[in-house]
């Protein structure tokens, strides 16, 4: 058997830091996210009947060929093949490989565990041969390890609800792509790896003295964000975006070992992106776990920003991005 799958990484508005359960991958708090047309993953499968067959080629952002995965890596991806094995109850073993290709600079700030690990949830379920609803498929990705997998699978607008246990934590479509004219500039300042993955990051995040405050105010936060969002109100909907992404990094920042992820050129842009604002421009920024930005606007506003990045000495490339479909086989 062969197809391929199609997965996007997703931006949060509200972002998940600190994990209750780091077995079951359920976080402390809801997350808000938006998937991403232009930043995916595509894995090409072709599932043998040989159980040894295990795997893995990837081509990176911007290279021309496929290298095959490292030990690491692979391991990564068998234990999930485990994982999904149990999960959907299934006893007998196929043998996959994969061929998996990144429109985006991986381990960057752009969630490409989240559009990896979506794509892999919906590959293994169809090799499997099971049938799961989107709540089920959601559940199933978070198990991966990578919790914000889990919102890479509705489409559009979507809504990770903590839940009390596994069952209950999943992700949900909240309005479609076309709900709003919202775009993500993703603004690459560097396409090399970070030193600390999230995996790692997130045992620190309660170690922070300001954790407990953030977790107090993120349910006032995402209520009002909410009703920025269901009214389109972008001044408040951006301001809140930028505020939480801030707040965010300042945990990391202030957790034990501290996690700094910001460059010199990172707050160059978000300085400059601050300033076109004070000239009526509205633009607001998020930033995940990563030295690149995420640049917030309405489609109005996309030439503007275009014109700041553009021959910007600090930007090595821009991928535009609006409101996307969930991972789905192609
Ligand atoms: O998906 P994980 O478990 O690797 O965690 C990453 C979470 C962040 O990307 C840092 C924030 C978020 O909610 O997207």
């Amino acid at each position: 058997m062969e197809f391929s799958v199609k997965s996007p990484a997703n931006i949060a508005f509200v972002k998940y830091w600190g994990q209750r359960d780091t077995a079951l991958v359920l976080p402390f708090n809801d997350s808000f996210s938006m998937n991403l047309s232009n930043c995916f993953t595509e894995i090409h499968c072709t599932i043998t009947d040989n159980p040894g067959d295990q795997h893995l080629e990837i081509k990176e952002y911007e290279a021309s060929g496929y290298h095959p995965a490292s030990e690491r890596e692979l391991a990564v991806v068998k234990r999930f093949y485990d994982t999904a094995k149990t999960f959907l109850g299934c006893s007998s073993d196929f043998g996959f490989r994969l061929r998996s290709s990144n429109t985006f600079p991986k381990k960057a700030g752009i969630a490409s565990s989240a559009s990896f690990f979506s794509a892999l949830t919906v590959a293994f379920t169809k090799a499997f041969d099971v049938q799961l609803d989107s709540k089920q498929l959601s559940v199933l990705a978070r198990l991966s390890g990578s919790g914000s997998a889990c919102r890479s699978i509705p489409d559009g607008f979507v809504w990770w609800h903590k839940g009390d246990t596994s069952d209950s934590s999943y992700a949900v479509s909240v309005a479609p792509p076309d709900y709003w004219d919202l775009h993500d500039i993703v603004v690459i300042v560097n396409t090399g790896e970070k030193k600390t993955n999230s995996q790692d990051g997130h045992p620190g995040a309660v170690t922070s003295p300001y954790y407990a405050s953030r977790q107090q105010t993120l349910p006032v936060l995402m209520e009002e964000m909410k009703t920025a969002f269901e009214a389109r109100d972008f001044t408040k909907f951006g301001t809140l975006v930028e505020q939480e992404a801030i707040n965010f990094h300042s945990i990391m920042m202030t957790q034990i070992p501290p996690l700094f992820y910001w460059s010199d050129k990172t707050v160059r842009i978000f300085k400059q992106i601050q300033a076109l604002r004070q000239g009526g421009v509205e633009a607001y920024v998020t930033i995940d776990a990563g030295e690149n930005l995420h640049v917030i606007v309405e489609g109005k506003t996309l030439v503007a920003v275009e014109r700041l990045l553009q021959n910007n000495p600090d930007v090595h490339s821009v991928i535009y991005n609006s409101p996307a479909v969930g991972a789905r086989i192609i």
